[in-house]
């Protein structure tokens, strides 16, 4: 069994695809050709943004919104501990300084009760808080009606991390389009991945969008050999716009088959673990299917049982970034982002792709209810 089958998915695509990519290959413009502008007007309509900016990851697709924001040393950039490290990452790239807010225990995702402790912790430290980076974790979107609250009280700008969230939702708005800007990831194991690596930036500022643009080429100005600012090479080529225009034409029917599957995970094991809660008008893209075990040790015994029968888990994520060894300088320690610690202690993965087949869930769940 695979934890994601990108191989039924590759069947359903591959005559399309190769057709396209050999018209590449016949008109020699690999990078940044006909199909990223495609791509970019097709994601910005799907997502409902004014803009979208393609790149070459979802690192870079949140490093260069802190860059064209100006965002550097004595800055604070306010993030949860209980992400992959590329959120963190890329402020501390930028020249910020990451101050953690812990999440909340039911949705995993940025607690925003705790987010004045968080910029009385930056003040202290001597930094400026200017950002907040919340992450659609897992696929569910943030709490944006009070996040947004939270950030217009201390100014804050909002760059949303919807790297595991394309195709989720909240109300009417699609994740990807809740702060100033949005960056989401391509990686082949997102909802909407590509063949390699790839991302994209999502915005309503037509100024940022120039500036975004223009750091996405080295800083370039009038011309590809003028340089007004620091820059990165940032483009996203032209066969992975490929891949990810194919795989839009079947991406809802795609989130309809997750949405089946984590619902049926949910019905059979909310009397056995702690299943996801999805709060009311909220659609998850169910990047992962993530539950909670009541202990470290119920969590290895699940792990070992499902292994056992050749099923594949992944623990998203087994340490919280204060206490990643690239974070001590940060100085925090143990105890500090109490929940946190507690999720990284209990939770972990369940396979999750379009292509899961009801007697492959069966099989999964029976292995559970039964350890
Ligand atoms: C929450 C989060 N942020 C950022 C990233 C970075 O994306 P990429 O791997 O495309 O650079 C990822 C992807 O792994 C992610 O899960």
């Amino acid at each position: 069994m695979q934890f994601i089958d990108l191989l039924s998915q590759k069947d359903r695509i591959r005559a399309a695809l190769l057709h396209r990519i050999e018209g590449i290959l016949d008109r020699g413009q690999f990078i940044m050709g006909p199909e990223v502008t495609e791509l970019e007007s097709r994601l910005a309509s799907y997502v409902g943004s004014q803009h979208c900016i393609s790149c070459s990851s979802g690192t870079d697709a949140l490093l260069m919104p802190l860059l064209a924001k100006g965002v550097g040393p004595g800055d604070a950039v306010l993030t949860t501990p209980f992400t992959f490290v590329a959120t963190a990452e890329v402020i501390s790239l930028a020249g910020a300084t990451p101050v953690f807010v812990d999440v909340k225990p039911d949705t995993f995702n940025m607690d925003p009760d705790l987010v004045g402790y968080a910029i009385d912790d930056a003040v202290q430290r001597g930094l400026k808080p200017k950002a907040l980076i919340p992450v659609d974790l897992f696929g569910l979107p943030a709490d944006y009606d009070r996040i947004v609250a939270v950030a217009d009280a201390y100014r804050l700008w909002i760059l949303e991390d919807a790297a595991q969230s394309f195709g989720g939702s909240y109300k009417e708005r699609k994740a990807g389009s809740f702060g100033l800007v949005g960056a989401t990831s391509f990686f082949p194991a997102k909802p909407l991945g590509c063949y390699g690596d790839g991302g994209a930036i999502f915005t309503d500022d037509s100024d940022l969008d120039m500036l975004l643009r223009s750091i996405r080429v080295h800083g370039s100005g009038a011309d590809k050999y003028s340089n007004d600012r620091i820059g990165i090479n940032g483009r996203l080529d032209s066969i992975q716009a490929a891949v990810l225009l194919e795989k839009l034409t079947i991406f809802d029917d795609e989130l309809a088959a997750r949405q089946r599957i984590a619902e049926s995970y949910t019905r059979r094991l909310h009397c056995r673990v702690v299943v996801p809660r999805i709060p009311e008008h909220y659609r998850s893209a169910w990047a992962q299917y993530s539950v909670l075990a009541s202990s470290a040790e119920e969590r290895e015994q699940f792990i070992d049982a499902l292994q056992k029968e050749g099923v594949p888990t992944m623990i998203y994520y087994k340490t919280p970034l204060h206490l990643q060894k690239a974070y001590d300088f940060l100085g925090y320690k143990a105890g500090d982002f109490p929940v946190s610690e507690e999720l990284s202690s209990r939770i972990f993965s369940l396979p999750m792709h379009p292509y899961l087949k009801e007697e492959e869930i069966e099989q999964i769940c029976s292995v559970l209810l039964r350890t």
